[in-house]
Parts: structure tokens; sequence; C-alpha cells
């Protein structure tokens, strides 16, 4: 009998050492509130402590430092969504068949949310392009992803200034065949949710069903992401055409 309350007495004890050691490992409390700029969206921001929530736990896992975005922070306010969204992004981000270049591209092209409507309530197409060329070229968190994935600087060029629909043949030359059909298929979709049977053949040409299932899902993943945080402001970035991170 006393034996087995010392036992439970040891056990306590070092269940209470181990999480001592462990809350010393965790960030810093001023590490866990820096995330982006801190600007308010148009939800308050729900940010679980570390290890209060398995939902804001398992987003802090896939993100860098094991710091909560403010994408995080709106998505939290509806846990069943973040844990989806989460869920949804991890495959996208680790475990599609299609080539990185061209995920990237996808995430690159369908993530500014100006591209389409801009363009369309204002009569000329360049006017998209004049907004991004005031923000800094390496500002999207993607960009650098692109370019490990083997996208080049002159690509990446093609895929921030041409307005959509209008890659030139000098365009596609940089882009090569089957990063241009991907150009095309992103715009469409991006533009105007049809596909032209020309637009979807010409990219077909390049990937199987599987992956076109997969090109499609990255495609409309993305373009879901400039919806959330355009719609909710998310870091006071609603004005701003510069991809954001999922
Ligand atoms: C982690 O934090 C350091 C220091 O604040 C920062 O320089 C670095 O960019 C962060 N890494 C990621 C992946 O966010
Ligand atoms: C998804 O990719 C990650 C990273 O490569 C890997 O660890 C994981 O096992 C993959 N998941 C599935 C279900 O294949
Ligand atoms: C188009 O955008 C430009 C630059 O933002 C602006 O000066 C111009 O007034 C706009 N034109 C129309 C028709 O909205």
């Amino acid at each position: 009998m006393a034996r087995n309350t010392l036992s439970l007495l040891l056990v306590a004890l070092l269940t209470a050492l181990f999480a001592v050691a462990r809350g010393s490992a965790l960030p810093a409390a001023e590490n866990v509130q820096r995330r982006d700029e801190n600007l308010p969206a148009r939800v308050p921001y729900v940010f679980p402590a570390p290890g209060t929530d398995t939902i804001a736990d398992a987003i802090r896992a896939r993100r860098g430092n094991g710091t909560l975005l403010a994408l995080d922070g709106a998505l939290l306010n509806a846990p069943l969504v973040a844990q989806g969204w989460n869920q949804l992004f991890t495959v996208i981000r680790e475990n599609l068949t299609i080539p990185g270049e061209m995920r990237e591209l996808f995430d690159y092209r369908s993530s500014e949310p100006q591209h389409s409507t801009r363009r369309r309530t204002n009569g000329t197409s360049l006017v998209p392009h004049a907004l991004h060329a005031d923000l800094p070229f390496t500002r999207g968190q993607h960009e650098p992803v692109g370019r490990t994935e083997g996208l080049t600087t002159r690509q990446l060029r093609v895929l921030r200034f041409t307005p959509a629909g209008e890659l030139s043949l000098a365009d596609q030359k940089i882009l090569g065949n089957s990063l241009a059909a991907a150009v095309a298929f992103t715009d469409a979709i991006t533009e105007s949710v049809r596909v032209p049977d020309r637009v979807y053949n010409n990219l077909a040409r390049f990937l199987s069903p599987k992956q076109m299932v997969e090109a499609v899902s990255t495609a409309g993943s993305y373009a879901f992401v400039s919806r959330f945080t355009v719609a909710l402001n998310v870091d006071g970035r609603m004005n701003e055409a510069v991809p954001v991170p999922v």
C-alpha cells in the first residue's frame, strides 16, 4: 500500500518535471506572439497556447519556428475548418505527383487576387501589374520556394508580370511548353472558372488523369486562399497582391 502511494507520488513528480522541461523547450512567449505584421483582420485572431489545442498544435508543427501565422489565427475561429485546411494543404504541399515547379506556378499565379478583378473593373490590362511593380519582388513567401523547385528569375518575372490570358510567344519560350500550358490553365480557372477544352487538353498532354486532378486541386486551393485572406483582410493585407502562405 505504502509502496503504491510512493510509486504514484514518484510518477506524479516525474510527470511534473517532464512538463517543466517541455515548457522550457517551447518558444518564448514573445516569439509565439511574433507573427506576420500583427495587423488586425476582420475577425479576432484565435491563438491557443502551445499544448492546449490539438488542432492548433498540428498547424504549428507545419509552420516555420512552430509559430502560428495570422492566417491560422483567422482560421482557428472555426477549428474544424482550420483542421480541414491544414490536412488539405499538407497534401497539396507535400504529397502531389505533379512537378514541383508546376505546383509552385499554380500557387504563384493563382494566389494573386487582383490579377483578375482589377483587370475587369479597370480598362487597361496593365493596371494590376503596375501595382505589383511597386511591391518588392521577393516579398511573396512562395517565390523562394518556386526557385528551389527550379523556376528561374526570368520565368518568375513572366508569372508575375504577364496579364492573365496574354502570354506572348516569347513568354511561352521562356516558360517552356508544359509550364506555358499550366499558366493558361491557371488563368482560365482564376479568371472565368470555365476552362476551355483547348486549354484543358493542352495541359493534359503533359499530365496523367491523377495529375490533372492534382493540378485542378492546387490551382483551386490557392484561389481559395486568396478569397479567404482577402475577404477576411488577414494581416491587414487585403489590398496587397502578394502571395500569402498557406
Ligand atoms: C524563424 O525565426 C527567425 C528569427 O526570428 C527568422 O529569422 C526566421 O526567418 C524564422 N524562420 C521561419 C521559417 O519563419
Ligand atoms: C506525404 O509526404 C510526406 C513528406 O514527403 C511523407 O512523410 C508522408 O508519408 C506522405 N503521406 C502520404 C499519405 O503518402
Ligand atoms: C484605372 O486605374 C488607374 C490606376 O489605378 C486609375 O488612375 C484610373 O482612374 C482607373 N480607370 C478606371 C476607368 O477605373
